[in-house]
């Protein structure tokens, strides 16, 4: 009898369960308490025969121990889940948490863009995977032509070297988001371009495998060069100051024609002469020109009806003229000593 129910108890103890703390101690109160079912045995245990006495005995302890160990891991297991739902988490740096700064590409991109927003451009985005067709055969690059060797970039796929939609590589300028503009909308508009490009070169001091550059287009009926001239005059002086004086050098670019380079008086030395502008008086700071008919034609716009101008910045290089960094890598090391320099330039 007494053996009995030792052995029924000893099953119910080993399928207890328990939601929280306070049904683990409903449990203990039940068996292991003073008045608990275990204790209870211990008055028939004084009537069993003294043969058996030490049998049922150690039956009676073995039960007990089994009670014990299962109401403690129940204890454990809740508590177990009980830290892993609080979020305190004592691997956490102490407040205060040190907080970042803008990147300098990032300060002076958004520079940029404000000058030109309030100009009334608007922002229009393309893919840094493109191909060829927007990057350069829709942009009046002809196929064999050597301005394709002044932007060598990363080619990803040539499935087909005769259709050029095939030909899938990293853009090496933004300009293939003016043929993906164009392409898709009709004039009048003015867009800007930001974003990240690559070309193939070693990485040194002065020229990296990717940068940055913002681009901007303006196609409407009798857009002309003075306007282009007067919209960089404004940005210059905005950018570098009202004394800024900007010249236009004769230049080529396959997209554009005529096409000019622009170049701002040293704001260093003021247009005297120094080691940072060569004592020339003058730094290079964005290509620039009309916008060739052909492109126009490649996009689906009239070119007898619509003129445009386009100009194209590279990020890196306005942020060289106003903080003065003389590395690019530094742009992308990530050290913080460096990108704490900039945390008050926001
Ligand atoms: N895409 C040229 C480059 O990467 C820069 C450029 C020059 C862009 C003239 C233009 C432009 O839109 O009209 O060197």
């Amino acid at each position: 009898m007494l053996l009995e129910k030792i052995e029924t108890l000893l099953q119910e103890v080993g399928s207890l369960t328990a939601k929280n703390a306070d049904e683990v101690e409903q449990l203990r109160l039940k068996y292991l308490s003073k008045k608990g079912e275990i204790n209870a045995l211990m008055a028939d245990f004084r009537n069993v025969a003294a043969d058996q006495k030490k049998n049922i005995g150690i039956k009676i302890n073995e039960l007990k121990q089994a009670a014990t160990d299962k109401i403690n891991s129940l204890r454990e297991c809740l508590t177990q889940v009980e830290t892993q739902t609080d979020d305190l988490d004592l691997t956490r740096t102490a407040y205060p948490i040190p907080l970042g700064a803008r990147h300098p590409l990032t300060i002076v991109k958004n520079e940029i863009i404000d000058i030109f927003q309030r100009m009334g451009f608007v922002l229009a985005d393309g893919p840094e995977i493109d191909n060829d067709k927007h990057v350069f055969t829709m942009l009046n690059f002809a196929a064999d032509h050597p301005a394709r060797d002044m932007q060598d970039t990363f080619f990803i796929e040539q499935s087909n070297p005769d259709d050029v939609t095939k030909n899938i590589l990293l853009r090496s300028h933004t300009s293939g988001d003016q043929s993906h503009f164009m392409e898709t909308h009709k004039p009048p508009f003015r867009i800007l371009c930001p974003g990240r490009v690559y070309r193939n070169e070693a990485i040194s001091a002065r020229a990296h495998c990717f940068f940055h550059q913002v681009e901007g287009l303006y196609v409407d009926k009798n857009v002309s060069f003075t306007d282009l001239k007067q919209v960089l005059l404004t940005f210059a002086r905005e950018m570098f100051g009202p004394e800024t004086k900007i010249r236009l050098r004769p230049s080529y670019f396959p997209f554009t024609e005529p096409s000019a380079e622009m170049d701002i008086s040293c704001h260093i030395c003021g247009g005297e002469g120094c080691g940072f502008c060569k004592h020339t008086g003058w730094v290079e700071i964005l290509g620039c020109g009309m916008v060739d008919p052909n492109v126009l034609e490649a996009c689906g716009i009239d070119s007898n009806e619509y003129t445009g101008y386009a100009f194209g910045m590279g990020v890196e290089r306005i942020t060289n003229l106003k903080y003065r960094v003389s590395d690019l890598r530094m742009f992308s090391e990530n050290d913080t000593r460096f990108l704490n320099e900039f945390v008050s330039a926001h």
